[in-house]
């Protein structure tokens, strides 16, 4: 089901207090994903002392939805990777994924990290703007890493799984090549690899591309671009690169200052925004 454009509006009504402190009740929220939502943030903000990052955000994504987030650099976009990986804590609200409660936080409440909240962690994986790989250890080493210690595979299995993977990242040659033996492209593959040998249901990509001369962006996208036409995963990827979000998205949310302003598909979002600041913005990256 594709979402309607007012899936993640900054309008969306509040979350009642009650069902924000009460896990595992029915969503009030009507985004427009719906029942199909594997990702959903309820009246979820962060704060960093005053500086107000997320403000009471709603926003769904929907289980195999390819969904890709754009806006400047500040708006709270790696913020939202980073609250669905469990590396930062929200300052209030809920956020479940695949029916599960990930975060439910009342405001000035202390968090505790429950099982629960492990185990539905290891639902996502994210491959980061600085790719984030064990310098010292093998491409090989480094995607069999938490497939070994985390999930307990065997050792052999999961070799043979981390060899498949760097096939299908076009990084066969490479299985025993350290990082510093690599370009940023082919580690920025190698740390893709890594994040599908956890099979996960959902996979964050937080500008994949950012951090890499331009002339190896291009073997990156490939790939990233076949995972979306190849599998039903969910992905959701914060990115600069207009072109390639139009082209493999199935939404795209256009997000600032703490918030969604305008979501829709890529037709809509690059060619017919319905948004001034959409139009400031894309006016702004796409001069260039
Ligand atoms: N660990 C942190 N401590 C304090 N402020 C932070 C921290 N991480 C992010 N911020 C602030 O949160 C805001 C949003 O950051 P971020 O989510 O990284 O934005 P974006 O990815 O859209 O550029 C920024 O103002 C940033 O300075
Ligand atoms: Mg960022």
């Amino acid at each position: 089901m594709r979402p309607s454009i007012e899936s993640t509006h900054v309008s969306s009504p509040p979350v009642p207090q009650d069902t924000v402190v009460a896990p595992g009740l029915a969503a009030p929220v009507s985004t427009g994903v719906g029942a199909d939502a594997i990702i959903r943030f309820q009246g979820v903000s962060k704060n960093w002392g005053s500086n107000h990052v997320l403000k009471a955000l709603n926003f769904d994504v929907a289980a195999g939805e390819k969904v890709s987030i754009i806006g400047p650099s500040g708006s709270g976009k790696t913020t939202i990777l980073r609250i669905l990986m469990t590396l930062e804590t929200p300052s209030e609200g809920l956020v479940t994924v695949d029916g599960d409660v990930l975060w439910s936080v009342n405001a000035g409440e202390k968090v505790r990290e429950t099982r629960q909240l492990r185990e539905t962690r290891r639902k996502i994986g994210m491959v980061f703007q600085q790719f984030n790989l064990f310098p010292h250890m093998t491409a090989l080493e480094n995607i069999i890493e938490a497939p070994v210690h985390v999930l307990g595979m065997n050792r052999a299995e999961a070799q043979e799984r981390a060899a498949d993977l760097l096939k299908l990242v076009g990084l066969a040659k490479h299985m025993n090549h350290t990082p510093p033996q690599m370009s940023g492209g082919q580690q920025q593959r190698v740390a893709i690899a890594r994040a599908l040998a956890m099979r996960p249901k959902v996979l964050l990509f937080d500008e994949p591309t950012s951090a890499l001369d331009p002339e190896l962006i291009g073997d990156v996208l490939n790939v990233i671009r076949n995972l979306a036409h190849t599998t039903d995963m969910t992905m959701l990827m914060v990115t600069h690169e207009m072109r390639f979000a139009e082209e493999i998205s199935d939404r795209v949310v256009m997000f600032d200052n703490g918030g969604a302003v305008e979501s829709g598909p890529p037709a809509q979002i690059f060619k017919n925004p319905q948004q001034e600041r959409t139009r400031t913005f894309l006016r702004a990256v796409l001069q260039h």
